[in-house]
């Protein structure tokens, strides 16, 4: 049995395979209506969403499964201080598969360590929203056949924006990718993502601040919104929060074949105007996000059937438990029933949270 907490938990191969389903379901929908007969989903969400939660829903329904949950922390015992690991036991009992997402950067690691059946992370805090890159992977596929060649745009919150961080991993195991990274420099991307994947992995990138002057040379353009839940002080977010707006005006240097993607919700970054230009993919990205978890509902329940046994989540033989994890956003330093845990990262001497990956 497995659970889907991270992009990298994914390869290539399987990142391939689960395109090509979705592909295949888009295809020839009637073919899966039956496929999780019997089967259901329990959605788990301690934060708003519209699409992340309505569309495993409907994957799930054109299964041909039923869907139970919450769509608020209020409306379940977390609202009397019940945690996420006896939340996800508990509903262990009802379920199939565990679709959660919550605020905290770890919880989807705790909620597959605690439960008893595949868990799908639809949104760690600022840690990880796997199935959204999912959503991203797919679009590129439909829109620019392939993955490799790419000159990707990533504009706006790159720094608490884990979409933009996921995507970026998600692109370093293809070949010829470059990055234009544009954002404020108080939201410039973290140093962690540019050391520990994008020169890691040889990638070609630069780091600018003008929408403008860059748009004629991409590929792929993903917006992001700059998100007011993500900052402590809310001046900073004031002052940040118009730093880009997509217009058809802006558009007019763009390629005819560039494509522009956003996560969604927008605010204001991509003007309404821009929805009608062929190029907006971002509509098209939701749907994706339909199929693309249809495929990922049937891997985890078809590996769960094959082998009911837990994969292991992180190596317990290399735990150390005598660091503290400073991240103030981390679940294990929130919900007391979580040890710090630390296993070593591939750099000599350094150290993760096993929840939120933070180093030390
Ligand atoms: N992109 C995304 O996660 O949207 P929701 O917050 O509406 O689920």
């Amino acid at each position: 049995m497995r659970s889907l907490i991270d992009i990298k938990d994914l390869s290539v191969k399987e990142l391939d395979e689960l395109c090509k389903t979705a592909c295949d379901i888009i295809k020839h929908p009637k073919k899966y209506a039956h496929a999780c007969e019997g089967k259901k989903l329990a959605t788990l969400f301690f934060e708003p969403s519209t699409r992340t939660r309505l569309s495993f829903t409907a994957a799930m329904m054109e299964l041909g499964g039923n869907v139970l949950g919450f769509s608020e922390a209020t409306s379940s015992s977390s609202a009397k201080g019940e945690s996420v690991s006896d939340t996800c036991k508990v509903v262990s009992n009802f379920a199939d598969i565990i679709a959660i997402r919550h605020p905290k950067d770890g919880a989807g690691l705790v909620a597959a360590l605690a439960a008893n059946v595949p868990v799908i992370n639809a949104g760690d805090g600022m840690h990880a929203h796997p199935t959204q890159t999912l959503a991203d992977l797919l679009t590129i596929y439909r829109e620019k056949g392939g993955f490799n060649n790419l000159t990707i745009g990533m504009c706006g919150d790159l720094k608490y924006g884990r979409t933009v961080h996921s995507l970026t991993l998600a692109m370093s195991r293809y070949k010829n990718i470059k990055l234009v990274l544009i954002s404020p420099k108080e939201l410039k991307m973290p140093d962690y993502v540019i050391n520990d994947i994008i020169k890691k992995n040889h990638m070609k990138y630069k780091e600018v601040t003008s929408l403008e002057d860059n748009i004629k040379d991409l590929d792929i353009l993903y917006m992001t919104r700059i998100q007011r839940e993500r900052f402590f002080d809310q001046k900073e977010y004031e002052r940040l929060k118009n730093s880009y707006v997509l217009t058809v005006d802006k558009l007019k240097k763009a390629k005819k074949s560039l494509r522009i993607l956003h996560p969604l919700p927008r605010v204001n970054e991509i003007s309404v105007k821009v929805d009608d230009d062929p190029r907006a993919a971002y509509f098209r990205q939701t749907l994706n996000g339909k199929y693309i978890r249809m495929a990922l509902i049937l891997k985890l329940l078809a590996l769960a059937k094959k082998n009911p046994k837990k994969e292991p989540l992180y190596d317990k033989k290399k735990v150390r438990y005598d660091l503290k994890c400073k991240n103030p956003r981390c679940i294990s330093g929130i919900e007391q029933e979580h040890e710090h845990k630390f296993v070593p990262t591939n750099k000599k001497g350094e150290f993760k949270c096993i929840y939120c990956e933070q180093k030390h």
